[in-house]
């Protein structure tokens, strides 16, 4: 059975970091979130994302960490600027789902790709998670061009998949994983 923990130090290759988010976050959250029609078409975020959602979602985040759910990671460059997000969540029998999103200015220069190898590496060799997922819907071109950068194999389509907001449409997905190398138990 897999526990959800953070990592001890902020997850880094050199050019990108991963670290938990903190309330003070915030705002820089809701600068790189606010205002982009990507975000409101591929996540649940409102276009007007302001201080104040950011700062509840962080808090949430940190709710969720608290009964061992889900890691919530602020996305950050070479200069500690935050430019987007990676949750994952752990779902059941060791397996757990990703999520991301990169702020619009900083999109096409490989951060999305590197944040996912690095929480999927880690995840992997240090969670007790033995399969990660990423369910793409179709037409996330991107998406799917960061799940195959960071080593991920499509195994197929699934119908109906999932909803991005209460009420809203439903999506067909490509389901895209990772799974912990054969002989790489814990
Ligand atoms: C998906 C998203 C996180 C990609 O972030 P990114 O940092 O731009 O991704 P990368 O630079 O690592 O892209 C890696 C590859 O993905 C593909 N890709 C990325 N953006 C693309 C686009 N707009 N069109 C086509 N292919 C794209 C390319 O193959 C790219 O490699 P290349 O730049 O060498 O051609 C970003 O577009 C985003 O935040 N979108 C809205 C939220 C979202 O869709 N989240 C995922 C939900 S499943």
């Amino acid at each position: 059975m897999s526990a959800l923990f953070p990592p001890t130090e902020p997850l880094t290759d050199g050019v990108v970091t991963l670290r938990l988010w903190t309330e003070a976050d915030a705002p820089a959250r809701s600068r790189a979130f606010h205002g982009d029609a990507e975000l409101v078409r591929w996540t649940d975020l409102p276009y007007d994302y302001d201080a104040g959602e950011a700062l509840a979602d962080i808090r949430r985040g940190h709710e969720l960490l608290d009964v061992g759910e889900r890691l919530s990671f602020a996305v950050l460059d070479a200069r500690s600027a935050v430019i987007g997000g990676i949750d994952l969540m752990l779902t059941a029998y060791d397996r757990a789902e990703l999520g991301y999103a990169i702020t619009a200015s900083a999109r096409r220069q490989g951060n999305a790709t590197r944040a996912l190898r690095l929480l999927s590496d880690w995840s992997l060799s240090h969670l007790g998670v033995h399969r990660l997922e990423l369910p793409v819907p179709l037409g996330n071109v991107a998406s799917a061009g960061v799940a195959r950068g960071a080593g991920y194999e499509p195994e197929g389509q699934l119908r109906s998949f999932l909803a991005l907001r209460d009420g809203g449409p439903r999506y067909d997905v490509t389901m895209f994983s990772r799974v912990r190398a054969v002989g790489a138990e814990r």
